[in-house]
């Protein structure tokens, strides 16, 4: 077993060695006191590593998510034994313990800096430790305080019950513990474990000399269950009764993708519909497109985006028309769209990519097709996943909105895209942009820059952090440490604010 202590080491020289041996199937065991953000960047590469290489990036999302929750409660609990031991107090005195472990809630949860500095001035740690087998990827996170039989009974009841939960929300209804918010990260893993088709027995707490120790086993051989939840079945029929584009949106379309048409032509047929006219105008002026100077009508419009722009926006035109038309209009979302295709168009200029703008526009414009239709159908139980994944700092809705309603507003918006028979890089970057690692080589880019600027949007509203980021998206767009993302953030934000003021 190879052993790696990341305090002593040099992470950037060891990267490619630790890698080679996890992937070559050695033992690799990882050690640390505090989980520093770049650990966790470091851990989340080489799981996406594993992950791809035994054809299972898919679970990538839940198992970061996973690991990250596990990690967190093995830190949580030796911090826990820190704190009481600098109080002098007793842990199996049930008095002290409630005492104690108020003030530990009050002071130490939450402010990670001072958690960071005591965890490395004592003598406790975390191991993590990663095999690939002929059968499985094999896990095991260990800390040195052992839990008390107590809290061992209290976690072996959680991870019983949270198996027989048919999805999260029911879960966090029923269980919801006042004493140790922590049991929730054990049932969120169960819930995503089950998702993915883990059973009970391949994932344990106990504890194992003076460790306290989470194993897990995930099989190469694993398939997707799929869940089965009522919003789910109103989500699908929902898709179902959509609409299909209307007769003369697919004319227009096939006249766009014609080299020969006449301009004028297309002109004169858009003409006749003024709400289209004034919704191809409002967007071929919008911030994620161009103009220098304003685009008066549709005649100039034509002249100066061409015809697979006015394609892509005949198709983010329809699509938000038979949204309005159906749902309660959710122009925040519209807004939020708008906003991630200008970051875009700022990212490519940047990263002198383009030649993908009318590409990354449309995508950008329709990536959260899907969640109009989850707020429409369950609007109480979409901004609880939201609420919960922010308060966690889960980096992904999806994963959350898989295992609580079945299908997340990425897998949605894919199906739509598949009904309006969207061009496949449209399909692939809507159904990939929270996960973007599943993106194939030939929609690599187009998916990596939208998720990109739909994050940095979220940067911009706080609602996400640069952590948020996966580091092998940005390295593959040779944005290369976290100064240089910051920058394109920067420079974008920029231009997005000049070209508002325009
Ligand atoms: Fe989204
Ligand atoms: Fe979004």
């Amino acid at each position: 077993m190879a052993l790696y202590e990341l305090q002593n080491i040099n992470l950037a020289e060891k990267r490619e060695e630790i890698l080679g041996k996890v992937l070559s199937g050695d033992q690799v065991k990882i050690s640390f006191s505090f989980p520093k953000k770049n650990y966790m960047a470091f851990l989340n590469g080489m799981i996406a590593n594993l992950l791809g290489d035994s054809d299972l990036i898919f679970l990538h999302e839940s198992f970061f998510t996973i690991l990250r929750e596990s990690l967190l409660n093995a830190v949580k609990a030796n911090a826990k034994r820190l704190y009481f031991e600098e109080h002098n107090a007793d842990i199996n005195n049930s008095a002290d313990y409630d005492r104690i472990m108020k003030k530990f809630r009050n002071e130490v949860i939450g402010d990670m800096v001072v958690v960071e500095e005591n965890l490395n001035r004592s003598k406790l740690f975390v191991n993590f430790m990663v095999q690939r087998s002929d059968t499985h990827i094999l896990l095991r996170i260990e800390n040195n305080s052992k839990m008390l039989p107590a809290e061992e009974e209290r976690v072996q009841k959680r991870i019983t019950q949270a198996w027989s939960f048919k999805d999260f929300s029911e879960a966090y209804d029923s269980m919801y513990d006042e004493t140790e918010g922590a049991g929730l990260g054990i049932i969120l893993t169960v819930m995503l474990l089950k998702n993915v088709g883990v059973t009970p027995s391949d994932y344990r707490i106990f504890v194992d000399k003076q460790m306290t120790v989470a194993a897990l086993r995930i099989p190469l051989l694993i398939k997707k269950q799929e869940m089965i939840t009522a919003v789910k079945e109103k989500i699908m029929r929902e898709i179902h009764l959509l609409p299909t584009f209307p007769q003369n949106i697919i004319d227009l379309q096939q006249m766009c993708e014609n080299p020969d048409s006449s301009i004028n032509l297309i002109a004169d047929k858009i003409k006749v519909d003024p709400s289209l006219t004034a919704d191809i105008l409002k967007l071929a002026n919008s911030a994620g497109f161009l103009s220098v100077r304003k685009i008066e009508n549709i005649n100039e419009a034509l002249m100066r985006i061409g015809l697979t722009n006015l394609k892509y926006i005949l198709i983010a035109a329809s699509s938000r028309k038979i949204m309005d038309a159906r749902y309660k209009q959710f122009s925040k979302i519209w807004t939020h769209s708008l906003d991630v295709a200008a970051y875009s168009r700022f990212i490519l200029n940047k990263l002198s990519l383009r030649r993908l703008q009318d590409k990354v526009f449309i995508t950008s414009l329709l990536h959260d097709l899907g969640k109009i239709v989850l707020l429409s159908v369950d609007l109480d139980l979409t901004n609880w996943i939201a609420d919960f994944v922010q308060q966690r700092g889960i980096r992904s809705t999806t994963i959350l909105e898989e295992v609580s309603i079945g299908i997340s507003h990425s897998t949605i918006g894919k199906l739509i895209a598949n009904k309006w028979n969207f061009a496949d890089f449209m399909e692939e970057a809507i159904a990939c942009h929270h996960a973007p690692l599943q993106s194939s080589d030939e929609n690599r880019i187009v998916v990596y820059v939208t998720y990109l600027a739909n994050i940095f949007v979220g940067i911009s509203s706080k609602k996400y952090t640069f952590d948020h980021i996966d580091p092998a998206v940005l390295s593959h767009l040779s944005i290369n440490s976290m100064k240089e993302c910051e920058n394109l953030y920067n420079y974008c934000t920029i231009s997005f604010k000049e070209s508002r003021d325009l």
